[in-house]
């Protein structure tokens, strides 16, 4: 079997790299990246600094441009996570709600753009990351977005396939679960693939770890980019120091707890699971998201380098940008641990049945 073949990857909707960081690492040529937001592009730029980027929406990247890059360069492989389906960001301002969309410019929608670049550089096998919330939504028509997505990869010659894969599951000290599909116009591969998908997912390990396990990799004082703390007013303070470990805002006693008046009368304000969230220090972290999350044994939120930690990014992946916006990268990327897994993969794949 060929070994350590030299395989082209290019990814679309790239944010900070999470994806790219498996591929980069399994020795993987990443061509270019592409994302419209400023300070996602400055990241990945930062850790990718050979790597070509299109800083601008998909939908401007033209065939003459891909072609002029691409030249006679075949991409085996294309990445990409194109924000949630119910939504799409056609420019830099404006969600729209697919629902609203009439049926023509549903084919604008960020999904169908990733489908024309595919349709361009036909690579042999495709990549697809997304919240698994997508699996049971339907357009207004009723159908189910995951249809939708196979039948449009058909009508350009791939068969998809799909795994929910719960990260902790792949060394990844947090619970999170994202839908991967993963397509392919690759005859005997399809046939494989028809025969048992998993082989086209790497495999779950046993090994849990905690977030108290990975946050011991860094210590308190340890002098880290990203690595700062908020400073709480003494009301949040004292309501940190009553949250348990693996607790939330219900645990709070009723004094502490938010109140507003309904009916003339003070009722206490119910919040969902991640409000006040304390991290239990034996059990993966909850799912990384851009809001407070207080660590599992000091009183104080996580700075966003526990955040990246959590992520399973390495700790001298760089980041760009204010607090918020970092936050936000690391709450939206692939974690790093996972692509690593998936690429390898993907280039068992290339290397068996390509
Ligand atoms: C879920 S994040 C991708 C995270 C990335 N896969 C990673 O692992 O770090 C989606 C990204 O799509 C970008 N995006 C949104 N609309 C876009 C568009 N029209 N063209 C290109 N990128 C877009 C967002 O700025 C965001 O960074």
């Amino acid at each position: 079997m060929p070994k350590n073949r030299k395989y082209t990857v290019a990814s679309f909707f790239s944010g900070c790299g999470g994806f790219d960081y498996g591929f980069d690492k399994n020795n993987f040529s990443i061509l270019f990246g592409n994302d419209l937001w400023g300070d996602a592009a400055s990241t990945f730029k930062v850790n990718y600094p050979k790597v070509l980027f299109f800083e601008k929406p998909i939908q401007e990247i033209t065939p003459q441009e891909l072609k002029k890059i691409v030249q006679n360069i075949k991409i085996n492989v294309l990445i990409g996570g194109p924000p949630c389906q119910c939504f799409t960001r056609l420019n830099n301002n404006h969600l729209i709600k697919l629902s609203e969309l009439k049926k023509e410019d549903e084919r604008r929608t960020l999904f169908h753009e990733y489908i024309k670049k595919v349709k361009l550089l036909k690579p042999k096998i495709v990549l697809m990351e997304n919240v698994k919330d997508l699996l049971a939504r339907r357009n207004q028509r009723g159908k189910l977005y995951t249809e939708i997505i196979s039948k449009a990869f058909k009508k350009i010659g791939y068969e998809t396939y799909y795994k929910v894969i719960s990260m902790e599951k792949y060394g990844v000290p947090q619970k999170r679960k994202r839908v991967i599909f993963l397509a392919t116009n690759v005859k005997k591969l399809i046939k494989k693939l028809d025969e048992n998908q998993n082989i086209g997912f790497p495999k779950e390990s046993e090994n849990i770890i905690s977030a108290g396990e990975a946050l011991s990799s860094i210590g308190h004082k340890e002098k880290l980019q990203n690595h700062t703390f908020t400073r709480n007013e003494p009301e949040t303070l004292i309501k940190i120091k009553h949250i348990p470990p693996g607790g939330y805002y219900e645990h709070l006693p009723e004094k502490l707890k938010t109140k507003k008046i309904r009916n003339g009368k003070e009722v206490i304000v119910k919040r969902y699971g991640s409000y006040f969230r304390r991290l239990h220090p034996n059990q993966p972290s909850t799912t990384i998201t851009n809001n407070y999350i207080i660590h599992p044994t000091e009183d104080r939120y996580l700075s966003n380098r526990e955040k990246a930690i959590l992520h399973s990014f390495p700790k001298d992946y760089k980041f760009f940008g204010m607090d918020g916006s970092v936050s936000q990268q690391i709450a939206n990327a692939v974690p790093p641990m996972f692509s690593e897994k998936m690429a390898r993969k993907v280039r068992m794949l290339l290397d068996t049945y390509c």
